[in-house]
């Protein structure tokens, strides 16, 4: 895992920008997975930004989202669909019809759908570079404690406390859906790439479990120390219960210098 600590969200986003810009400018046909939740929102905005400036163009990129409610509709403002358009989709120039939640409407068999997601990413090719942010109890998706570590898009019951945690966003009398579509761990970890955001203290307890807890199902984010290119961004905040974290300031100033020395080599 490459740990990398900013001082601030903001500098976590524009970093996140900067790995996706350079995948979409140097593969011709990209395919990005996305997230939602609050943390990639800056990510976004920061995309957003570089199309906006005429430096990056959406027209070739395929992307695959992390996860779906179910129970509501795409026009809901509570769908993750919704939070896409709202968020990067309607203000860039990618085609929509290039863009994939894992939905199950009313009257789908779930498996069926499940499948078919995992098949729509392997003809678009795979995804090149995975776009995580991971819940206060380890999640990443949807995928929460206890998640198969060997688990493909399916069904999965939310916890209380994913819940809880998500309730800051739903009025005291909205429908809040407890059950979501997720990719599974072992469709993101099939991700060339993995990019992961975490921000704030409230992620400092799962982003220690993640990287130097035991890899357990218990913290679904900790599958990714299987992973080849796993790369963690972090605040000073999320990134305040790790010990060591001047090894991983300095161990990124080396890499930095090797990237100087021979360029960015990323293997999409
Ligand atoms: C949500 C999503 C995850 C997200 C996580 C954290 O429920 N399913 O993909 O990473 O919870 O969200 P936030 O960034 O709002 O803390």
């Amino acid at each position: 895992m490459q740990v990398i600590i900013f001082d601030n969200a903001q500098q976590v986003a524009i970093s996140a920008a900067e790995w996706v810009a350079e995948l979409i400018n140097k593969k011709s046909n990209p395919v990005l997975g996305l997230a939602t939740g609050s943390t990639p929102i800056s990510l976004y905005q920061e995309l957003v930004n570089k199309h906006k400036a005429g430096e990056l163009s959406f027209s070739n990129t395929t992307t695959f989202n992390l996860d779906e409610y179910l129970g509501i509709d795409e026009i809901n403002a509570q769908s993750y669909r919704h939070f896409m358009n709202e968020n990067l989709f309607d203000h860039v120039d990618i085609d929509k019809s290039k863009t994939f939640l894992p939905t199950c409407n009313q009257g789908e068999n779930p498996r069926a759908q499940g499948l078919a997601y995992e098949d729509k990413i392997a003809q678009a090719g795979g995804v090149d570079l995975q776009i995580l942010g991971i819940g206060a109890n380890g999640h990443i998706g949807f995928n929460e404690p206890t998640s198969s570590l060997a688990s493909r898009t399916r069904i999965k019951t939310l916890t209380q406390q994913t819940l809880d945690d998500n309730s800051r966003l739903f009025a005291a009398d909205e429908f809040q859906p407890t059950l979501a579509m997720t990719m599974g761990i072992a469709t993101i970890l099939d991700a060339r790439y993995v990019l992961l955001m975490a921000t704030g203290k409230n992620k400092a307890k799962a982003v220690k479990d993640m990287v130097t807890g035991a890899l357990s199902a218990v913290c679904p984010a900790s599958s990714l120390q299987l992973h080849e290119n796993a790369i963690v961004l972090l605040d000073k905040e999320a990134a305040s219960e790790l010990a060591d974290q001047e090894y991983y300031i300095w161990a990124n100033q080396q890499n930095l210098k090797i990237n100087q020395e021979f360029g960015l080599y990323h293997n999409y």
